[in-house]
């Protein structure tokens, strides 16, 4: 059936977080295990358990709308996991692999704001105070993540500013 509904494109857009939710689920254990600050690897693991609440956050959303998630893949968490894969394929050390998945960690954070504030917009334009609030939980997790990572970021470009002064 055509979508034609505003109702309709936010059991859409929901769907496609929750799948944006499954496929950063499972990058997480991967950057975990290529981090080699422990604050970062503290980081990812805090964001893996977040990623679980959200997940159940949304499910508890589909639940109120009586609606199930639709069979749907998200195209940009998909991208984000192929760009992953492209940075192994430049065969980093250690050190760049770490500092390229910051930049790819900020990447998805963003993406991931942007997704939780549009659908907050739509529940609220909507009526779904409720989900609103919800929605919002997860919104500023994602917010709260993305500091930490421009903190790491500019941590790890001191230390390899300072490295290369070293040598
Ligand atoms: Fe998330
Ligand atoms: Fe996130």
């Amino acid at each position: 059936m055509p979508m034609s509904t505003p109702r309709e494109l936010f059991i859409h857009e929901l769907s496609d977080a929750m799948s944006a939710e499954h496929i950063i689920h499972k990058m997480l254990p991967e950057l975990q295990k290529e981090a080699k600050h422990p604050e970062l690897k503290a980081a990812f693991k805090e964001h893996e358990q977040e990623t679980r609440q959200q997940v159940k956050n949304l499910e508890q959303i589909f639940k109120q709308l009586g609606e199930k998630p639709e069979e749907t893949v998200c195209h940009a968490a998909e991208g984000l996991k192929q760009e992953h894969d492209a940075l192994h394929e430049e065969e980093p050390s250690a050190e760049m692999l770490e500092m390229g998945n910051i930049a790819g960690a900020a990447k998805t954070e963003h993406y991931e704001i942007a997704t939780y504030t549009a659908l907050q917009q739509m529940a609220r334009d909507l009526g779904e105070g409720d989900i609103a609030k919800l929605l919002g939980e997860n919104l500023a997790q994602e917010k709260a993540m993305s500091k930490r990572i421009e903190g790491f970021a500019k941590q790890l470009g001191k230390e390899a500013k300072a490295a290369a002064a070293a040598d």
